[in-house]
């Protein structure tokens, strides 16, 4: 899954407080999931008085919510729980309480540990758990201790999603929702099945409901998430299960949702149907987040991935023949034990024959508990290092190259809010590039066409053409 592992204060509608209400500050880590993740927590809060806020110092709940997926995750959690201890002491001199709960991945892995090193931790929560907060906040508040669950419940915290309040995702253009969580593939190198849990998938019914919410609140491109999301199966309103084309399908009929992607699949779950839906449905975008980790086959079995290089070679050409504009994104692990210099050939090869429009890389980091961390043939620290640098040299001319591509072409852009320079509007194209451009407020929620006239490392530039096109 796509990652951004930087600290990221989660206060959309933070000018939202109101007398009265309770602060709620923010941190998520990790994935897209524990995005909407932590979106979901403040959703469930909201009944209870609970609004975003964008300084801790303010806050009378923090939630950190946690990514276990590589190494040090653990480490990183109590020196900001470090941090966060010292907001809670100074307030309690002023007299005002402040709840302290750790959320996400590694609460669930290392809940225990974490009420052991940290006991002013008030609050330890596994990412299934969610919807249990209120009661969780008031057994806390009770007890005058520390509640944990890291359940795997059997019922579903989406079915306790609070629907009449205006959702998070209130005022923004883009949004994710998950449909499916959990994974059951077990990969060599993987925590995400002992954290996730095995793979579950929502029901349909569920999912179109809270996209509509979405889409009424202003959203116009949805994320569809899953740790395997291509895998759902989810419950449709007849009894059968349904594909994720088939939601795909349902989606695009909602009037005023113009886009929809999903992530992150797996290249063993792209069926024929899916594939079809891409060149049936213009609101699919072009863009895909297919992860293929390595390119030689004696690796990707010791990853237990499930598919041949050349399998994956193919998927790519298949996809691209229904859809010809269709980018791909990846993500690689160099260094997984056993990898020779000959096997990383073999990836830069495969990117090469690809061709990549986006791509995350990683080190192999050893995880305790999954089977690769005690496999013989750990590669040398300064052997990945090396690799990695040279994959990424390899990644970054081929981004490069993909967003040259589409300098001087008209494409249709979403725009999604304000730049940071007075004047400049930014929003996204097809194949998920920042685009700014010098425009009107009144261009967020509007998809209109942009003259590319600039490539930057990681963004374009363009004009509107708005004026010259035909009503
Ligand atoms: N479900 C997705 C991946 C989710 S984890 C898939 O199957 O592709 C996101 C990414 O983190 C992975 O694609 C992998 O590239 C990377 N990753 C996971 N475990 C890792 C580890 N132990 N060391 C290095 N990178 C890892
Ligand atoms: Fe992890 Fe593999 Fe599952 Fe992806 S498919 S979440 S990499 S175990
Ligand atoms: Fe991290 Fe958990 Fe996502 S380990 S990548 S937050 S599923």
């Amino acid at each position: 899954m796509t990652t951004d592992f930087s600290i990221k204060p989660h206060s959309a509608n933070a000018s939202d407080v109101r007398p009265n209400t309770r602060g709620l500050h923010m941190i998520t880590w990790g994935c897209q999931m524990n995005v909407y993740d932590s979106a979901r927590m403040t959703d469930v809060l909201r009944p209870l008085g609970y609004a975003p806020v964008d300084d801790p110092a303010q806050a009378d709940m923090i939630i950190l919510n946690t990514c276990h997926i590589r190494d040090r995750a653990a480490e990183k959690v109590f020196s900001e729980l470090g941090r966060l201890r010292h907001i809670k002491e100074e307030r309690s001199t002023e007299g005002r309480q402040t709840v302290l709960a750790v959320a996400g991945c590694v609460a669930q892995a290392e809940g225990e540990q974490i009420l052991k090193r940290a006991p002013y931790v008030d609050i330890v929560l596994g990412p299934q758990t969610y919807h249990r907060l209120p009661e969780m906040v008031a057994r806390a508040a009770r007890a005058g201790g520390s509640v944990i669950d890291t359940d795997f419940p059997a019922e579903q915290k989406f079915d306790f999603l609070p629907d009449s309040e205006a959702p998070q995702t209130a005022g923004n253009v883009t949004a994710f929702l998950t449909v499916q969580e959990g994974c059951d593939k077990f990969c060599s190198f993987c925590v995400v099945p002992y954290t996730r849990g095995a793979e579950a998938s929502r029901p349909v019914a569920s999912v179109l409901a809270e996209a509509r919410r979405m889409v009424a609140s202003g959203v116009r491109e949805l994320t569809l998430l899953g740790q395997n999301v291509n895998a759902y199966h989810g419950e449709g309103p007849d009894g059968g299960a349904w594909s994720l084309a088939r939601l795909a399908y349902a989606l695009a009929e909602i009037p005023g949702l113009e886009r929809i992607r999903y992530m992150t699949s797996h290249p063993r779950d792209m069926g024929d149907d899916l594939i079809m839906a891409h060149r049936d449905l213009p609101a699919l975008m072009p863009f895909l987040h297919l992860p293929v980790q390595a390119g030689s086959d004696k690796i990707l079995k010791a990853m237990n991935r499930g598919h041949t290089a050349d399998e994956y070679r193919r998927l790519v050409e298949r996809l691209r023949q229904v859809r010809p504009d269709l980018a791909l994104s990846s993500d690689f692990i160099v260094g997984h034990p056993g990898e020779t210099d000959e096997d990383f050939e073999a990836t830069m090869q495969l990117i090469r024959d690809v061709g990549f429009a986006l791509a995350y890389s990683f080190k192999y980091s050893i995880r305790p508990g999954t089977p690769a961390a005690g496999a013989p043939l750990q590669v040398a620290e300064a052997v990945k290092d090396e690799r990695l640098q040279a994959l990424q040299a390899l990644l970054r001319e081929q981004q490069d190259s993909f967003n040259d591509a589409v300098v001087d072409v008209v494409a249709p852009v979403l725009f999604t809010g304000r730049g940071r320079k007075p004047g400049q509007m930014v929003g996204r194209s097809p194949w998920l590039q920042p685009v700014h451009v010098d425009g009107p407020d009144d261009l967020v929620g509007r998809t209109v066409p942009v003259l590319i006239t600039e490539r930057r490392s990681n963004s374009l530039v363009g004009t509107l053409v708005e004026e010259c096109m035909p009503a």
